[in-house]
């Protein structure tokens, strides 16, 4: 079977080629070097960037596979969450496509796509998925949340933010301290650059109840905040260790998010997706308290954390065998939950 992914959920555009599990290419070109001047994504250009560069991305990721048009057998395709005038993009043309081709569409959850994004390349995951019982966690712009799982379909929140997300937070304490957009590859480099003592004790939300497994990161972004309106001197020095200080709140209440989760759910494996996990601070500490719990940790390459649309064809694949379809009344669901 092969599968053609397409997302276009938030500022990247991406196909992707997929063949029983297998990636055989994955094309994403993103606009955001267009937001950074903004500070975030501004939708109606990323909107217009879809529809500008689809068909190119689709046309490379058809020649780097080297299947055929006519060889494709289902067009997956993200309907929600994200951009409402970003989805339409991807699903209008998925549906055209679909249509011209006489083939099915299916519309496939963008948080599906992250949850199995790291098991993608990993053949002997891949081979025992559908009876596998692990602990999720993505952490992206938009989501932080962890999930109790069961094969590729079954997902049950166990915890989430209850107002930004991780991503979102590292995007606006970058923003705070003028350092660009995407914040957190940023915050990190600038973070990495600090040796110094001084630390300072940024809130770490909702940890006061052992059995809470849900994220705040509202506090965490508002003190960065205030500290840097009250600082007599906001000059270049400073910006290591406060992103350095920042950091280490918001990875530090993650690891032990994660932590509790994985005394809650008994799991003997995590995975892990989204922007945020090419955050190698991040990534050391969820190896770190894992490690010495006999559970294994599994991430994805970086190409596959962030957007793209492997994810999307690897999770349409699965679920269409098993019986998910949709039709050209297709619509995207901006506010989908899982
Ligand atoms: O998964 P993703 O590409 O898009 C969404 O679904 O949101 O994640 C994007 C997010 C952005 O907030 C970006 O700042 C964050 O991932 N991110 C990172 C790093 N690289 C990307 N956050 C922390 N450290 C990084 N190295
Ligand atoms: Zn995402």
């Amino acid at each position: 079977m092969i599968t053609l992914g397409i997302e276009t959920s938030c500022d990247e555009t991406s196909c992707s080629i997929v063949s029983e599990g297998r990636v055989l290419s994955n094309e994403i070109s993103s606009s955001v070097h267009l937001h950074s001047v903004y500070g975030g994504v501004v939708p109606e250009i990323a909107s217009r960037y879809h529809v500008d560069y689809i068909s190119s991305v689709y046309r490379k990721a058809l020649e780097k596979s080297g299947v055929k048009q006519e060889e494709i057998d289902l067009v997956s395709v993200t309907s929600g969450p994200g951009l409402p005038g970003s989805l339409i993009v991807g699903i209008s043309f998925a549906k055209s496509l679909a249509a011209a081709l006489d083939i099915p569409v299916l519309g496939v959850s963008h948080l599906t796509g992250h949850i199995l994004s790291g098991f993608i390349g990993k053949q002997s995951f891949v081979e025992k998925l559908d009876s596998l019982k692990y602990t999720a966690l993505v952490v992206s712009g938009g989501h932080t949340s962890i999930y109790s799982c069961e094969g590729d379909s079954f997902f049950e929140v166990v915890g989430q933010t209850v107002d930004d997300a991780v991503g979102e937070a590292f995007d606006k304490a970058a923003k705070v301290m003028e350092l660009g957009y995407p914040g957190g590859p940023v915050i990190e480099k600038k973070a990495s650059l600090y040796d110094g003592d001084k630390i300072i004790e940024f809130p770490k939300a909702k940890l006061d109840r052992k059995y809470d497994l849900d994220f705040s990161f509202s506090g965490l972004k508002t003190a960065l905040l205030y500290y840097w309106r009250d600082q007599a001197d906001v000059s270049k020095e400073i910006k290591p260790m406060v992103s350095y200080s920042f950091q280490k709140a918001a990875v530090e209440v993650i690891a032990i998010k994660v932590l509790r989760a994985l005394e809650k759910t008994s799991s003997e494996l995590v995975v892990v997706g989204g922007g945020v996990i090419k955050n190698k601070v991040l990534k050391a500490a969820l190896e770190n308290i894992t490690s010495d719990k006999n559970v294994k940790m599994i991430f994805p390459t970086d190409d596959l954390a962030g957007d793209n649309a492997a994810m999307i064809a690897f999770a349409g694949e699965r679920i269409y065998k098993k019986g998910a379809r949709s039709d050209l009344h297709l619509k995207a669901s901006p506010s989908l939950i899982r």
